[in-house]
């Protein structure tokens, strides 16, 4: 017995001698990954080749059975992990784990101004992926939000090119800690969704490199984003996801980006342009990306077979195909073939935690007089919350963002909590009725919202019980539904839907304690501002929803979001709807629709501010339940050459008796240029959290990037010398202190 454990043991420590041996480098993690990469690369077959750069289902592409490479697993995005559907339908696989938790959309998150939570988010996110066994979250999004009708503006990170590369990075570096890549979308120039398979975009160099390249550059450079996903529509005739320019000359050529490029689904449309212009990845072909397509016509994509027929004729080498597979490898390495990575987790405490202070962290206090807000007892225990947003999930809709949670709290069980902890009452009203249905691609919110009463019937309830009550909290804005905060569709415009106005206007008129809290992921026209004393700006804020709402009113948290794009008074005040320039025109020998962004550089505050268009709300503004008071501005220098940094230093105080957190947010002017600049340009800022009566002194650099812009003729980005203001406030239309400095 003793003797045969022996020879065991001799026989066991010999086969994992011989696999020690026999592990091939590109297995082998303390290789480095280009190694790794061209010895896996040098393995493959040319069929191998091409069956590795696109799809084999909806939502996967094939890894090289033959040699242990996986499959790389990729999903929505960006706001949570989508629940799977099946192999080769849109249709619901059923899973019964597959339920996550739904972070708020990316515009509350860039609202937080705090590239801390990004992280949080970002980390919490692929925690969930892990744990579902994803390799590739299809996003973050960041397409800078050029007009206030675009149905996917929820899903980006708002209108200004710093901000939204200050709040990307984070998030992806996040993600990417898990072993989950981020999918960095849609690059380029996808800044509406009316035709946006058709749409061809005109725009100057220096507009495409100042406003809507920064955030895109930023994943790539400074997050280390592992791929990037084309966009549906075109540029310069061409489209996104096969595009010369975008793809080859600046995100593989300037950028440096050693990541895949992955389509859009159903956004290659010609084999020879996918080969050569920057395509590695292909998905979603024959179908229209979000709810329909053809089956099993994987072999038919314009990567599959077509290629491989074409490199057989000898029409091409496999020079492109080898930079692609190089690509999809180093992607398939860094995710499904990190075994170092943890297991994850799903639905964990962490996150709902982690959803709820992101949520308490980005809803913003648009108007407070009076102070009717944090919701106060003593001023009587009658609360009445109306509108039906009070109630609607709305984690389900909105396209391919849509989720199936394990929980969502509603704004109105999320106040029920928190008025009962108080002592207080609530009573509903439904107010108006907007959108009953509540299914997305299989999944159903199981809510009936069913009401058919009339519109004057429910403002006549809701107004009877607004004169009864002590504080009325009107919950509305817009939903999911197309049309509206959704995929694949834009806004009408930029009214409220569903009669809102007039309820509100009515419950004004009822009650002078009338909180207006408005969930959308776009701006909204409020002609009845000046009626409301109170009005919050909530967001769609996923499966904690009800209870950041609640934390805000009540007054347990503190808001310190701030707007991160422009509440226009009306859309003719938009530069692209001003200017003419949306949604395009036709042209008439083809679909095609050309789209000039006429506005150039002027978009949102740039607008505003250079042609004196006075907004609803500014781009930055958010209020506080304490107060701030900034001091005077200092520069470490007032003279600075080429090359160097200057750092600012501003007290700010907190002059009232609740903690919180106020942004301090730096723009730059360059009053005299050669070209034209806009009046200022947001390019610092520092979320500090203050005690009451303490002050910090709020330190922020700048350097010869934050006074330059782009000189399209040469190429290259020109800080002119000659003096620079630097403005600091809580706002972009609140400056409270300035500092002048030259750059020599
Ligand atoms: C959307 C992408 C999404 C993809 C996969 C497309 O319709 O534009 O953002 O990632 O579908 O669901």
């Amino acid at each position: 017995m003793k003797r045969a454990i022996g020879l065991l043991t001799i026989a066991v420590a010999a086969a994992s001698a011989t696999s020690m041996a026999r592990t091939p480098a590109y297995k082998d993690t303390s290789i480095p990954l280009e190694q790794r990469v061209e010895d896996a690369l040098s393995r493959m077959t040319t069929q191998e080749k091409i069956n590795l750069i696109h799809a084999q289902s909806k939502f996967s592409s094939r890894g090289v059975p033959r040699l242990g490479i996986p499959d790389l697993w990729t999903d929505d995005g960006p706001h949570g992990v989508r629940p799977d559907v099946l192999w080769d339908e849109w249709d619901q696989a059923g899973q019964t784990n597959d339920s996550c938790v739904a972070f708020p959309a990316l515009t509350c998150l860039a609202a937080t101004w705090n590239p801390a939570t990004s992280y949080l988010y970002g980390f919490s996110l692929g925690e969930e992926a892990r744990y579902r066994g994803k390799d590739v979250i299809l996003g973050p999004g960041v397409n800078i939000y050029r007009t206030p009708v675009n149905g996917r503006n929820f899903e980006y990170m708002g209108e200004d090119p710093y901000l939204a590369a200050k709040m990307v990075v984070p998030y992806i570096k996040g993600l990417q800690s898990n072993g989950v890549a981020a999918c960095v979308k849609h690059f380029a120039l996808n800044n509406n969704e009316v035709n946006r398979h058709t749409t061809n975009v005109i725009i100057d160099d220096r507009t495409l490199y100042e406003i809507y390249l920064p955030a895109f550059k930023a994943a790539v450079q400074e997050g280390g984003a592992w791929s990037i996903m084309g966009a549906y529509n075109l540029y310069r005739d061409e489209h996104l996801c096969h595009n010369s320019r975008m793809l080859n000359d600046i995100l593989k050529k300037e950028w440096g980006f050693d990541g895949a490029v992955i389509s859009d689904w159903g956004g290659t449309h010609d084999t020879k342009q996918a080969i050569t212009n920057g395509l590695d990845l292909e998905f979603g072909s024959w179908t229209n990306g979000l709810s329909t397509g053809a089956s099993n016509a994987y072999d038919s994509y314009y990567m599959a077979r077509p290629y491989f027929n074409l490199i057989s004729k000898g029409e091409y080498s496999t020079k492109e195909l080898d930079d692609k597979v190089r690509r999809v490898l180093r992607l398939i390495m860094r995710t499904a073939m990190d075994h170092s990575k943890g297991e994850g987790s799903l639905c964990s405490e962490e996150h709902y935690e982690a959803a709820r202070r992101i949520g308490n962290e980005g809803i913003v206090l648009l108007r407070n007089e009076g102070r009717v807000l944090p919701i106060n007892p003593t001023k009587g225990k009658r609360i009445l919350v109306v509108g039906e947003n009070a109630i609607k999930m709305m984690t389900v809709g909105g396209g391919s963002s849509s989720l199936k949670v394990q929980h969502e709290i509603s704004p109105l069980d999320g106040i029920r909590e928190a008025a009962k902890n108080l002592g207080m009452d609530v009573e509903y009203a439904r107010g108006y009725v907007g959108d009953v249905s509540g299914e997305y691609n299989g999944v159903v919110t199981g809510q009936n919202l069913k009401d058919d009463r009339s519109p004057a019937e429910l403002i006549a309830e809701a107004v009877a019980k607004a004169k009864e009550a002590d504080h009325v909290i009107f919950v509305g804005g817009l939903n999911k539904s197309s049309g509206q905060d959704c995929e694949d569709s834009d806004r009408a415009g930029l009214e409220p839907p569903y009669g809102q106005d007039d309820v509100i206007v009515a419950l004004a008129k009822a009650n002078p304690g009338l909180t207006v809290v408005n969930i959308s992921g776009n701006a909204v026209a409020m002609p009845w501002a000046d009626m409301v004393p109170s009005i919050v700006q909530a967001w769609f804020l996923g499966s904690e929803a009800g209870n950041s709402i609640a934390d805000i009113l009540f007054g347990k948290v503190n808001p310190s979001g701030k707007l991160p794009f422009t509440f226009p008074v009306r859309l003719a005040d938009s530069p692209a709807h001003k200017l003419n320039a949306y949604p395009g025109t036709k042209r008439a020998d083809s679909n095609i629709v050309d789209l000039e962004y006429k506005e150039g550089i002027l978009v949102g505050y740039r607008w505003h501010d250079t042609k004196k268009i006075k907004p609803q709300f500014a781009f930055g503004h958010g209020l506080s339940y304490t107060d701030f008071k900034f001091g005077k501005a200092t520069a470490d220098k007032t003279l600075i050459s080429e090359g160097e940094t200057v750092t600012f230093t501003v007290p700010v105080t907190n002059t009232g008796s609740m903690a919180g957190a106020e942004v301090i947010q730096l723009y730059v002017s360059d009053p005299k240029c050669t070209v034209p600049r806009p009046v200022k340009e947001l390019k610092g800022f520092s979320k500090v959290f203050l005690q009451p009566g303490e002050t910090k002194e709020v330190k922020i650099s700048i350097g010869r990037d934050a006074l330059s812009y782009f000189d399209a003729e040469n190429h290259e980005w020109v800080a002119e010398p000659g003096q620079f203001t630097a403005s600091f406030g809580p706002s972009s239309d609140n400056i409270a202190t300035t500092v002048k400095f030259t750059l020599k």
